[in-house]
């Protein structure tokens, strides 16, 4: 058994929910008249409702212990303080730094400087794209911009630029190829003119495959289509950590802007690696995003537990996952803009904590992580929420909705809105045997007919959510949102004792694809994996 399974904290969660698994969400609710004012929080313009949780006082009081026994309080101060607390890497986790007023120390040195020098030149260059003074190589202003990258190079800045795009620029289109397959970079390219391209190569390490494979075929059609090899300098940038990988692809350091080790790929999007987002949406509404972000990261480090919007919600996940049985947890955005966010926060939650070794190399024997997905309200409601309401697996989920629609029309946000209100209720109350019972009697069922469709239309409810309403979305409102889902990741690491800063489980697939790629291109019959993958591989070899 780990330490933290024996431990008293852990213990006396187990004891405690055993006792709190006899009462029904209804009954808390209906026991306590002021459960929405004792569980719920505001934050600015975010309002946080966890109390459709399975939880009472003393649940949030042992959950802190919880926290405080893991050293919470202290750890956070250490990723603050620059502290080396990615440890199989052996490198800190500034991504604070890059939103924050500084001064925020590496070794003793103050970075924000460095932070600002990158801000400054991706201010001026994203003025000059979007003013048209700089241009293509025939003269005309840039029309598109290319992103091409993967993981966090990809999924952050593509999916803020679908959140706020009435705050985009109407004069240029932002794309974003990251699939290795040629289709994603054939079909963006189909409609694109080389003269009025800009392709934006986006990776920390300037190595990964997709993305390496993808930036050379993007040259090559440009080269293809009318570019010289004069003009690339004019039409391709890089941003990453890796100055040496940049220059071998061809791309003048001059046009390169840095991020730094102390990025993690997926805590990016507040780096350099978000140029396409500020192109997109100008520079000041980048700051805006940043500055969203920044007041978050005050909250988090001087606001106690109690009261911390971030640490609130990973405890409630911990009580989830851990203590309630929960196998996956639903992010459901009431809101089309937010459509991208469950897989953002897929990597940000999956690739951060899904380990089984904790820090000190041990194996541990409890759930980390959590099979994080979803989609937009209320189209899920019609594909996967029957699930929801009577399937028999325990899912956690975060409802999430603006006051505000971005794009008023009749009453539309109204009904999306009722029916996100809708949702919660019913999954917490369900429907008893008895209320099933009174509506039939009262359509004039026959006993019989009536027996037999009764249990089809019991809903136990008693299903936790979390509600999170905010004013409007833009981008301050969204930083703040993204830096508190990445904060719950950092405060779930601590109380598990993982490393959320390494992702050592990718690194596998990536080998054995090398291995195998070799092997693909041969006509020999492959004969050294085992049998299922010999005879795909050999299937695929006879009708590529
Ligand atoms: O999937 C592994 C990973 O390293 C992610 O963590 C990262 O975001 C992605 O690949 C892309 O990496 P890079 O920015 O170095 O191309």
């Amino acid at each position: 058994m780990s330490t933290l399974t024996h431990s008293p904290a852990w213990n006396a969660l187990h004891d405690h929910r055993t006792i709190l698994s006899g009462h029904h969400l209804r009954d808390l609710f209906e026991q306590d008249e002021d459960r929405f004012d004792k569980f719920s929080l505001l934050f600015n313009d975010i309002l946080i409702d966890y109390s459709k949780q399975p939880i009472n006082s003393e649940s949030m009081t042992l959950l802190m212990t919880l926290a405080r026994q893991q050293g919470l309080e202290e750890w956070i101060r250490k990723m603050f303080r620059g502290e080396r607390v990615n440890n199989t890497e052996n490198r800190a986790a500034l991504h604070v730094a890059l939103r924050g007023e500084g001064p925020f120390h590496l070794d003793g040195v103050d970075i924000t400087p460095s932070v600002k020098r990158v801000l400054m030149q991706m201010d001026s260059y994203t003025q000059a794209i979007r003013s048209g003074e700089l241009k293509g190589y025939s003269g005309s202003r840039f029309t598109d911009v290319v992103n091409i990258g993967i993981g966090g190079s990809d999924l952050g800045p593509s999916m803020v630029i679908d959140a706020l795009k009435p705050y985009t620029s109407s004069h240029i289109v932002t794309h974003f190829v990251s699939n290795i397959d040629g289709t994603n970079l054939i079909e963006t390219l189909k409609s694109l003119n080389p003269e009025t391209t800009l392709f934006i190569i986006s990776s920390k390490t300037f190595t990964t495959q997709e993305t390496m494979t993808n930036a050379r075929s993007a040259r090559e059609w440009f080269i293809a289509h009318g570019g010289r090899e004069k003009d690339i300098a004019k039409h391709f940038i890089a941003v990453s950590s890796n100055r040496e990988e940049v220059e071998k692809f061809g791309i003048d350091p001059s046009n390169m802007f840095e991020f730094w080790d102390w990025v993690g790929g997926r805590y990016s999007l507040w780096s350099a690696i978000g140029l396409p987002i500020a192109i997109a949406i100008g520079m000041e509404n980048f700051y805006q995003l940043l500055d969203g972000a920044s007041r978050m990261d005050h909250h988090f480090k001087s606001t106690p537990l109690e009261k911390n919007l971030p640490v609130i919600l990973a405890l409630i996940g911990i009580w989830q996952i851990n203590f309630c049985g929960a196998t996956t947890h639903a992010v459901l955005p009431y809101d089309q803009s937010l459509h991208r966010l469950p897989a953002y926060l897929q990597q940000i939650e999956m690739e951060s904590n899904g380990k089984t070794a904790d820090r000190d190399g041990r194996s541990v024997d409890y759930s980390t992580g959590v099979v994080l997905w979803g989609e937009p309200g209320t189209n899920g409601q019609h594909a996967f929420y029957q699930l929801l309401h009577q399937g028999n697996q325990i899912i956690s989920s975060d409802f999430l909705a603006p006051c505000q629609s971005q794009n008023p029309i009749g009453n539309h946000h109204t009904l999306l809105m009722a029916n996100f209100f809708a949702q919660t209720e019913s999954l917490m109350k369900g429907r008893t045997e008895s209320e099933v019972r009174d509506e039939l009697v009262s359509q004039g069922m026959s006993s019989d007919a009536l027996e037999k469709l009764l249990p089809h239309k019991i809903f136990s409810g008693n299903r936790a959510s979390n509600s999170i309403l905010f004013k409007r979305l833009d981008p301050q409102t969204l930083g703040s949102l993204l830096a508190m889902y990445e904060h719950k990741v950092f405060v779930q690491s601590v109380i598990w004792n993982v490393n959320p800063f390494d992702q050592w489980g990718v690194e596998l697939g990536k080998k054995l694809a090398g291995s195998i790629l070799s092997e693909l291109k041969g006509d020999s019959h492959v004969t050294r994996y085992d049998s299922s993958s010999n005879g795909l591989i050999n299937h695929f070899k006879k009708n590529c």
